[in-house]
């Protein structure tokens, strides 16, 4: 499967309703990332703070939603979208990665993708959001986010919370016997971040599910 990297970023402003609306008809899932801005909306955007993306200063946790909504990713003319309108704009065959930035969020993100179209996987480097998801509804798709260590201690942390899956760093995915032994454990293995064809293809020569890509064109 190929998974578009915060909307294919390589390609379109990333996290925004434009870049999952272009990057749709090319892949089978999106990804995006999730957080909650001062006013409490779940938001979609990768960074805690706001100057890389947007210019402005100051951390999208502070920012008041009628505020965010005026910046602009990267200048793209794009706004920070909030969260629903992401997954209103997924057309319905194409999956969603959404990925929990902060732990507390977890349950509200759930929320929004039971209204959603879309199938979702939820993922997240931080256990705690797995297991919150886990605790509501067992039957959510979960992932886990490793970015180090061996193959053993991820397919355990994995395993424990339930997860379909398991998402590591092309390095770790690449490392002999990762694949096997996440697919030993019934794990999905879908690996981040693959920006040209050389990525890709060592990671289809490993094995792996999914591929998370910064860009749809990569073969
Ligand atoms: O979900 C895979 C990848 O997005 C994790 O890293 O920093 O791009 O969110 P990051
Ligand atoms: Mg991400």
């Amino acid at each position: 499967a190929l998974i578009g990297h915060r909307g294919c970023d390589g390609q379109c402003p990333e996290n925004t309703v434009a870049a999952v609306e272009r990057a749709a008809p090319h892949v089978d899932a999106v990804e995006i990332d999730v957080r909650r801005c001062g006013t409490g909306e779940l938001v979609v955007v990768h960074d805690g703070e706001l100057d890389r993306l947007t210019g402005a200063s100051g951390r999208v946790a502070d920012a008041d939603w009628e505020d965010l909504r005026d910046l602009t990713v990267l200048d793209s003319g794009e706004p920070i979208p909030r969260l629903g309108e992401v997954l209103a704009a997924v057309p319905e065959e194409v999956g969603v990665n959404v990925e929990i930035k902060e732990p507390e969020t977890a349950l509200d993100a759930l929320d929004a993708a039971r209204r959603a179209d879309s199938e979702v996987l939820f993922s997240s480097f931080h256990p705690a959001a797995l297991a919150a998801l886990r605790d509501r509804d067992p039957a959510t798709a979960r992932a886990l986010l490793v970015a180090d260590g061996g193959a053993a201690s991820a397919v355990e942390a994995a395993t424990d919370l339930g997860c379909v899956a398991v998402h590591p760093p092309i390095d770790l995915a690449t490392e002999p016997g990762f694949v096997e032994a996440a697919h030993d454990a019934g794990l999905a293995v879908n690996a981040w971040t693959a920006v040209d064809r050389e990525d890709a293809e060592r990671l289809l020569a490993a094995g792996v599910d999914g591929i998370i890509a910064d860009r749809w064109d990569l073969f």
